[in-house]
């Protein structure tokens, strides 16, 4: 099957899961960092959102020892909902956790040896078609009435094709800690304007970063990508990178990156996760003017 345009569709997304969640120890110890919630819903339910958004029915999970509970918000909660049901209770609430059956995966990587390596190891599952990468501490929220970051990739996906990323700019001084792109031409494609991705490099040094575009946790790739993650090769903290394998691959095919129009949290920091769900209560109908009232309380 293919998009109008020739390319084959994104069908699938992979949600590496497996990273041991230091930063927010000791929260992390028994329960996994993509399932702590914003509000009232886990990283993970966000991320899974706008991937169903996006059109995407096949979920991967790449997990890890102690994420089991990923897979039981996925699942169907049988006394929960029994006991509801019998007290009358609406399960609506639990409608975005039912993902269907067949339409969820779950692979272990055994130890946590990078994120490329996560993506590797759902390579039998993913086969020879193009795919979604999300990661759930990078929450992207769409604007009131926008689309979400992956809908909005899709969109030019099917326009370009090849191998896209999102990205977003930083303070020069912050690109250490991230994937940066090398930027090349611009052209237009989906909900705005494409850059071209000359290069990539994983936590360059400020002074030789070629920018200070860095990757914001949503790709689409092609399987190609597989191939070159199966010579295992270290990056970046020893571990198996993402970034280096996919720099590997320009050159050989088309990469472009996408300015998500919405806004980033990035909830693998305390920080970010504080601004989330600050963020979002304020925006909520049933709670924003109580929580502007308490915020306004706390800082008198
Ligand atoms: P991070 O480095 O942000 O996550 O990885 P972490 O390792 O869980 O968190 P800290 O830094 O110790 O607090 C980015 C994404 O890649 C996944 C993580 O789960 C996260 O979604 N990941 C990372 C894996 O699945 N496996 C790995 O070996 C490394």
């Amino acid at each position: 099957m293919q998009t109008s345009t020739g390319h084959k569709p994104i069908r699938t997304a992979v949600f590496p899961v497996a990273g041991l969640g230091t930063r927010f120890l000791p929260a992390t110890k028994a329960i996994p960092k993509e399932m702590l919630p914003i509000v009232d819903r886990p990283l993970i339910q966000y991320a899974v959102d706008e991937a169903r958004e996006a059109g995407i029915e096949q979920m991967i999970f790449v997990t890890g020892r102690g994420k089991s509970a990923i897979e039981d918000h996925f699942d169907i909660a049988f006394e929960l909902e029994k006991t509801m049901s019998e007290r009358g209770k609406s399960l609506a609430v639990l409608e975005p956790t039912r993902l269907g059956p067949g339409n969820c995966a779950y692979v272990r990587q055994q130890e946590p040896l990078g994120l490329g390596h996560a993506i590797w190891c759902a390579r039998s599952i993913v086969g020879d078609e193009p795919f979604a990468i999300f990661l759930p501490d990078e929450f992207m929220h769409a604007h009131p009435g926008g689309d979400g970051c992956m809908k909005q990739m899709v969109e030019a996906y099917n326009e370009v094709g090849g191998n896209l990323l999102s990205v977003l700019e930083v303070p020069r001084e912050q690109v250490s800690s991230y994937g940066v792109i090398d930027p090349g031409a611009e052209v237009s494609g989906g909900q705005g304007t494409l850059t071209e991705v000359r290069g990539l490099v994983e936590k360059p040094r400020v002074d030789q970063a070629p920018s200070n575009k860095i990757i914001s946790g949503r790709y689409i790739l092609q399987p190609e990508v597989m191939r070159v993650l199966e010579r295992q090769e270290k990056g970046a903290g020893g571990e198996i990178q993402l970034t280096d394998a996919m720099a590997q691959m320009i050159g050989t095919q088309p990469f472009h990156a996408v300015t998500f129009n919405g806004r980033r949290f990035d909830c693998g920091s305390k920080l970010g996760f504080v601004e989330a769900t600050l963020a979002l209560a304020l925006e909520r109908e049933d709670m924003g003017a109580d929580v502007r009232a308490m915020a306004q309380r706390l800082l008198q």
